[in-house]
Formats: C-alpha cells, structure tokens, sequence
C-alpha cells in the first residue's frame, strides 16, 4: 500500500481513537459569497495547533440537474506561490479530469443568489434542486456538508472528520503532527523509486449514506456488486480498501477489492425509497474503504482517498437510481449507440496464425451453421509486434482476407497496443519522435520501458499533436492493408509497462502540460482509446461509419466511445460466475457495453463450463470467446457433439434477440440504462432483492435470465421481485409469486423467464452474420400481464451509420389492451421518412406469439382483424396450452403488417366483434 493510503487510513485511526476527533478544517463565513447557483469560500486548514493556516477556495455549484458538484483546491498553488527546484512540474494541483470527463450538465441553476440561502454564525444553508427539495447544509466549523432530501439526511461529507487536503510544503518544513513522514518527497514502491518533487498532495474525505445498507458501482473489481465492507467491517469483510488503479493483473483474484483494468469512481447508495451517489472526480491512484454502521437504520461509511489532485465530488440526490444515472450520464456521456455487428458473436483467440487459418475458421462456422460477425486478430499478427503493420509471412494479403471476410458482411479486428517498438526503420516509431509526442521520463527524456516489443516507447495522447497524428497512421493509405470492415481493439493501454512498477508506468513520468503520470493515470487508457476512435471515424471523411473499439483500460467517459471487457479472467466456474456482477457492476457506473473473454482467457475449460460460458456469454452486452495463446484451441465445433449444439444453440439465441439487445443499448445511449439490469434498479423497493447480483433484466424487455454458473447443476432458484406471472421463455411455463422460484435449466438451456406485462421482438431466423438478417420479418412475443395488458418498445436503424441522428430510425410501442383485446404498434419518431424507413418498407412481423392468454375472451379467439394504412384484412390464430397446460398461448400467424407503418390487430372472440 502507498504512503498516501498508509496516511489517509492513519487518520482515519487516529480520529477513530480520539475521545473527540475535531476535523482541523474550517470554513471562513466572512468569505462565502452565492451567486448564479455557484457558493464560494474559503476553507482554512490549521496545522500544529493552529500555528499556520492554509487557504483553500471552496466552490458549491448546484447544478440545474439537482446535481451539487463541491471542489476544494489549494490557493497558493492556483497562484503560483510555489518554489519547487525543478520547475518542469506543474505546481498546481492538477485540475484536468473534468477536461477528459464531463461532456455537459454542468449548467448551475441560476435562479440561486444569496437570497436563497439561509446562513448564521454556525451553518449556511442553501435549498436547490428543481423542486426545491434538496437542501446543502453546510456547517463552517469543522467544515462539514450535509446534503438533505425532502428534509431527510441522505450524505455527509466530512461527517467522521476525515477530510484531508496535504498542501504543499517545502521538504524542510515542520512535520505536521501525527502525519508519518516517511514516503513524504520520495518512496520505493515494489522496488522501483517514485520521485515526488511536489511533495505530498493526496485528498482524502468521508462521504456517510445516512440510511443506507446498500452501496454499488466503483468498477473495476471482481466482488459482489453490493459492495462488501472493508477493515472495520463485518463477517467478510475485505482487508484492503477497493483500489481504483488501472493495472494489467495477473490471474486476478475471484473476490477482491484489488484493482484491475478499469477506473470508475461512481458509488450509488440505494434504500427502499430512495437513491443517492456520488461521483469522485479524480484520475489518481483513488482507494476507498467501506463500513456499515449498524444501528437503529444502517449508515454506510465510506472513506475516500486519492493520491494527487482536486477535491472534486458530485452529490446526486435521485430520488430515484434511474434520475441519478441518468444525471451521470449528462455529465460523463450515455453509451455511443454501437453497430449492430459489434453487439453480435465475435470469436477472437491469442493468435489466429495466418490468413489461411482465419479464412478456414471462418469456414467452419459456416459448415457448423454458427453465425458469427467478427473474427479477431492478436498480437502475432503484425510484423514483430510493430503495430499498424502485418506479418507478411502469415498476412500476405490481407486485403484479400478483409475481402472474403466481406462478401460474408464479417468485420475483422486487430489489435493496436499503445507501446511502440523503439525501433528506427518502424515508421510509427519514427512519427512519434519526430512529431515529439512521446511520454517523458521524469528528466524530460523518452520514457522506455518493457512490453511486448521488447524496448518500447509510449505515445502521449494527452497531446492534441498525438491524436492529429495518430488520426493520419489509420487511413486506408497509410495503414496498408486495412479496409473499411477492420475495427481496433486497444489492449494494454493502462498502460502495461513490464518493467514498471507493479507492471505499469512510473508516477513521476510526464505528460502534455507538465503534468505527472500519478494525476493522469487512470485517465490514460481512455485518451488512448479516444484517438483511436476519432482515427477510424476519420478514415472514412465525411461518411463515417460509427468506430468500434475495444478497451482494457477504462474511466468514466469511456462508455462515449468504446466497449471493453473485463481481461484477463481463468478457465474456471468461479471466474464465470463473478463474471455477472462485475458486468453488471460496469454497466450501472455507464460501462455498459462489457463483457468476459467466454471460455476463460487462461486455461483449457471443461466441455460443460465452455457450454455454459457461451450461455452467460450470450447475455453479455460484449459477447467475445477469447483465449490465451497457451490454451487447447477451443472454438465451439471443436468440443463435438452434443456440446458444439449446446453452445450454437446459444449463439443463435442471441441472433434471435438482436432486435432486443439493440432497443436495450439505444435506450442506453439515450439516458444511459444500462443494457442489464439488477436487481435493485428493476424492484427498488423490494429488499431482498438488492443483493441479488447473479440474475438480471435484459433492457426493458422484461426477459430476466440466470444462467447456469455451477458445475453439475441442471436447475437454479430464481428470485422473483413482484407477483406478476413469468413464462418460461423456452415452453411458456408459469411461475408466480414473490420470492424464489426453481427453474429447469439442463445443459442445453439458459434459464429466462419473460415477466408478465412486456412486449419484446424477436428474429427468428438466425442466419450466418448480423448483417445477413437484416430484412428478416419479425415475431413480437406478447406476455400478458396478471391482469391481460403488456406494452414494449422497439427500436432499429441502418445499424452502421450516424444517419439516426438525423431522423433515420423506427422507434414504436407496441401495447396490448386485454380489455378490447388488441395491439397497437405506434411510432415514436415524427421525422420525415427517409432513406431508412423505405428501405424497410418490405420489412413485415412475421408472428406475434401471445403468452397468458387464459380466459374466456382470449382462449376463444377464432381470429384476427388487421388495420394498416386504412386497409383492413384477416389473419389466422392458433391456440395451444404451455408445457405445464396452465399459460394458453395464441399465435398469430403472418399478420402481413409491415415495421415501419401504425397497425392495430383486433383479436376477433366467438361471434362477438369487440
Ligand atoms: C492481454 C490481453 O488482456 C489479452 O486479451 C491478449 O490476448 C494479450 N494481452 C495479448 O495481446
């Protein structure tokens, strides 16, 4: 553990053995000043008993979302003060992350002057919000801020005291009393030095959910996503705080709070009636314990601490998860709506070894009858691990295998590392020095270090230089070989350095501006990955498709361009089953658009995990099969029968459910939903749900799946939230009733159920690719409701182009009354029809399956009066009973009502028109 961690969880002791712990931070009243939505003071730190004081300017914005955003920073430092003997560092704090993070609601709500706050001697209070509900109370002395919700307590910032700003000192100051000095101006971490000539400079603060049992998000990790408590906590408890520092690990554990890849620093709390969060700002090492105080209601207390820059937290105060998700979004951006293609299978493996090894791979899924969109190429592709070229011997042609892999309408993707071979006749070496964009060592020369490549440098892609130039080495000219259907996966960009510490880049290195790698360094995949998108949206001018990009290393951002995955898991049952929390766990903190490496990235699975592996990976948003290169090759005919069908079967399901997958990520992209829903998002206010992580919703679909995460097990308990009915999705079979309920789920099946009440669409003609399918007719499945109602959404576009900005897409509801016993499908999109929609003209559903049709009125349905386009024509039902004989299922067949036009099916009972 660093020195900073060490000094921040010494205070957290030393306030917790105090008699009375008194936070030695103060807010002057004399300075506080409100004016359009923004509060300001001056926060004074007392050091050695108040001998000296530091100054730091404190800002309150309340946002006109309802989002407050309070930042503390150091005075002297925003005013140069500072002496530091070597002045290529940057002396301020760094004050960057917003730059690379926030994309927009920061507008403050300008109706808050100084007439809207309450203030004497003691507090200040302002109430904000757009209902004026949410009060910030703000006590001067020891500086503390309570944030209220209809009068209620929700968050408490400093409630413990454990707020702590280490400003800047000289190296021969006096030592602040009770602060252990070692590790102050230098440190050895894992063998390798960290100079540190702007001294100490974490930030470290107590943030309480008053009432609050529950708190979520903080990606990445591989633990529960009810996050566990840590030291001070209870049974299971974690030791270490959770650590947010991007690291390339090694055979991560199962259950930690250890870093790994990715960086989120978003935490919702959730209760039975309400929901608040928190985002914590900051690109630096950042850890935070978690303890649950137990008394009359549950306080969760958690502990924050980050290695450098400002004190930068927004508060968000719901009421409920989806507002503060949604707020989240507006600051950090919702999820790029993805192609189509790269929400299909990829099959990917470390390596596939020459063209002719992909061309026959790609064969066999044809010959297996497997669709499969994209096929992936590692590392071994290139020339010596010299990314952006190809090893000539093994990819003579690639532009005649990105031609094959076409006329099938399949996408390659290679990968694009950020290290560069430090070699001389390597034109991408040569650009990145001679354009002067390479990461410095902290004497200002190249910084060089260990990877794939052997000797390597790093581009420096905080440097606008660097992405101008970056843009150029991806047009189709300059990166030969490639084509429009090649897609980048940037790996390794956390960055991993092997011969770094804890195999990463060295703290002091530097960036564009002066700035050190400590305060950028879980920004830096994300930067990386950017300049990749904008590189691919560039080659193609004016008509670009939409990028896709995989990324290891991500922040809270990256859902606005990229997908990633959760790297490097094990062959084993355990990694397969914490692999649903951690997506989950991604996906509300904006992460959305994730997966695993199906099959496990190391080792060689059993048939049975594999077959289950594709089942869960099939509800993955991010659906990628993936293995090391020391692995048994393992794609799915290669296991033989019966295990090849079971895994087919659970690609084509999800074939079958693009349409689905697809409303589930606009949707996302939209407010920022993400595509799997827990527990806790579906039944807020159902409790014994929130801890629910192995089982999810998909979208808004109502299809709640629990796949099959044990060894040997052929059924699962899954928890139902309400009392609605849910259909077995594979025989219509009933469950209801609050609470669990055992489901069937032999090897060849994913355990879903489809809740009562929803509407959802289907194509159900699985065909070898995605593109392939894309004038296929459509089945809507209707699941009725207790009381015989169901209602659902649609969305589709082109799948490629940026043309549903303009208007290009269907957007409908469909809703089924019971009472006068029809369905609807309206639009949603009043722009003028365009290109798109008549090119889906031709588009019909094809069935529409209604599950629960029970009763008198809809078990005698004879059939079916079809209203489109002021025409009106028949069509004919079947009725049959589910497997346990107790749901009645209607089909109707071939309505012949097309996509893109309002319809309406009148179900016709007996004699009687309704
Ligand atoms: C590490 C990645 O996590 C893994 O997926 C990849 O196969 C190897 N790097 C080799 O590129």
């Amino acid at each position: 553990m660093n020195s900073f961690c060490h000094r921040n969880r010494q205070l957290a002791d030393r306030a917790a053995e105090a008699p009375k712990w008194t936070a030695p931070y103060a807010l002057n009243p004399a300075t506080i000043a409100v004016d359009s939505g923004v509060l300001t003071g001056i926060v004074l730190k007392s050091l050695n008993g108040g001998a000296e004081t530091v100054e730091l300017p404190l800002t309150v914005s309340f946002l006109a979302s309802g989002v407050a955003r309070v930042t503390l920073d150091e005075k002297k430092r925003q005013l140069g003060q500072i002496e530091l003997s070597n002045d290529r560092i940057r002396k301020e704090r760094y004050n960057e992350a917003e730059k690379w993070t926030i994309v927009g609601g920061l507008d403050a709500d300008t109706s808050i002057d100084s007439s809207a706050i309450f203030a004497n001697d003691e507090i200040t209070v302002v109430k904000y919000g757009p209902a004026k509900n949410f009060e910030a109370v703000i006590t001067h002395s020891p500086f503390s801020l309570k944030f209220m919700r209809d009068g209620e307590e929700q968050i408490v910032l400093n409630d413990r005291g454990l707020f702590n700003m280490e400003h800047w000192r000289p190296r021969d100051s006096t030592p602040e009393e009770g602060v252990d000095q070692h590790g102050l101006f230098d440190e050895s971490f894992s063998g390798k030095s960290d100079t540190k000539p702007r001294g100490p400079e974490s930030v470290g603060l107590d943030i309480s959910f008053i009432g609050y049992d529950h708190v979520f998000g903080i990606p990445e990790h591989a633990s529960p996503l009810s996050l566990r408590e840590t030291r001070g906590g209870g049974d299971g408890a974690y030791d270490e705080p959770y650590r947010l520092y991007n690291l390339d690990v090694f055979e991560y554990e199962f259950d930690s709070p250890m870093s790994l890849y990715g960086a989120i620093p978003f935490m919702q709390a959730h209760k039975k009636g309400g929901d608040v969060a928190v985002f914590w700002l900051n690109g630096a090492e950042t850890w935070i314990d978690v303890v649950k105080k137990r008394t009359e209601r549950t306080t969760t207390q958690t502990h924050w601490f980050s290695e450098s820059g400002l004190l930068d937290v927004f508060v968000f105060l719901g009421p409920t998860a989806e507002e503060n998700i949604k707020s989240y979004s507006q600051l950090t951006g919702t999820t790029a709506l993805p192609q189509t293609f790269s929400i299909a299978y990829h099959q990917c493996r470390w390596n596939y070894l020459s063209q002719d090894d992909v061309a026959q791979v790609d064969a066999k899924f044809d010959e297996h009858d497997i669709p499969y969109d994209v096929i992936w190429l590692d590392v071994e592709h290139t020339d010596g691990k010299r990314y952006l070229t190809w090893d000539e011997a093994n990819f003579p042609e690639p532009e005649k295998m990105l031609e094959a892999l076409d006329k099938k309408q399949r996408k390659l993707v290679n990968i694009v590392d950020p290290h560069i071979k430090k070699d001389d006749n390597y034109h991408v070496y040569q650009g990145a020095k001679e354009n002067d964009v390479i990461v410095k060592d902290n004497n200002g020369n190249n910084y060089e270090g260990w990877c794939w490549p052997g000797s390597s440098v790093w581009v420096d892609f905080f440097k606008p230089k660097a992405v101008e130039w970056w843009k150029s080495l991806m047009t189709y000219d300059a990166y030969k070989g490639s084509a429009k259907n090649l897609y980048v996966w940037n790996d390794m960009n956390e960055p991993a350095v092997f011969s770094g510490p804890e195999i990463t880049m060295p703290k002091d290195n530097i960036h564009e501006g002066g700035w050190e790698h400590r305060d950028v360094h879980n920004i830096n995949g994300m930067v990386f990955h950017n300049a990749t998108a904008l590189a691919l949206m560039n080659r193609d001018g004016d008509k670009p498709l939409r990028p896709f990009i995989l990324t290891r290393s991500f922040f809270a951002g990256t859902q606005r361009i990229s997908a990633s995955w959760t790297g490097d898991n094990l062959g084993n049952w355990d990694h397969l089953a914490v692999s649903i929390p951690m997506v989950l766990s991604n996906g509300i903190a904006g992460m959305t658009f994730t997966g695993a490496d199906v099959g496990g990235f190391f080792g060689n699975p059993s048939p049975e995990l594999l077959a289950r592996w594709y089942q869960v990976g099939a509800f993955y948003p991010f659906f990628r099969a993936h293995a090391h290169i020391d692995t048994k090759r393992r794609e799915p005919w290669l296991a033989g029968e019966p295990w090849t069908g079971y895994m087919k079967e659970a690609i084509r399901g999800r074939y079958r459910l693009l349409p689905t997958w697809y409303t589930a990520f606009r949707r996302a992209s939209v407010d920022g939903m993400p595509v799997l829903r827990p527990m806790y998002l579906a039944f807020p206010d159902v409790e014994e749900g929130f801890g629910v992580d192995d089982q999810f919703f998909l979208g808004d679909s109502g299809i709640l799946a629990k796949p099959v995460t044990k060894e040997g097990h052929d059924s699962v308990s899954v928890w139902l939230g309400d009392e609605q009915p849910y259909y077995d999705y594979s025989n219509y079979d009933v469950h209801q009733g609050k609470g669990q309920t055992t489901v069937y789920a032999p090897i060849d099946k994913t355990p879903m159920l489809i809740q009562g009440g929803n509407i959802f669409v289907r194509r159900d003609r699985p065909r070898r690719s995605s593109p392939a399918m894309k004038y296929d007719p459509f089945t809507l499945v209707v699941a009725l409701d207790k009381d015989g109602n169901a209602k659902g959404r649609f969305y589709l576009d082109d799948g490629e182009t940026f043309d549903y900005t303009k208007g290009g897409y269907i957007e409908r509801t469909f809703t089924f009354d019971g009472k006068k016993a029809t369905l609807r499908s309206d639009s949603l999109n009043d722009a003028a029809p365009g290109e798109f929609l008549k090119d889906m003209e031709r588009v019909r559903v094809e069935k529409v399956i209604i599950v629960g049709a029970n009763g008198q009125q809809l078990g005698q349905v004879h059939s079916v009066d079809v209203l489109q386009g002021g025409k009106k024509w028949e069509t004919e039902v079947e009725y049959v009973k589910s497997g346990d004989g107790k749901v009645g299922v209607l089909t109707v067949r071939d309505p012949a009502v097309t996509i893109t036009e309002d319809w309406t099916l009148q179900l016709r009972v007996g004699k009687i028109e309704l």
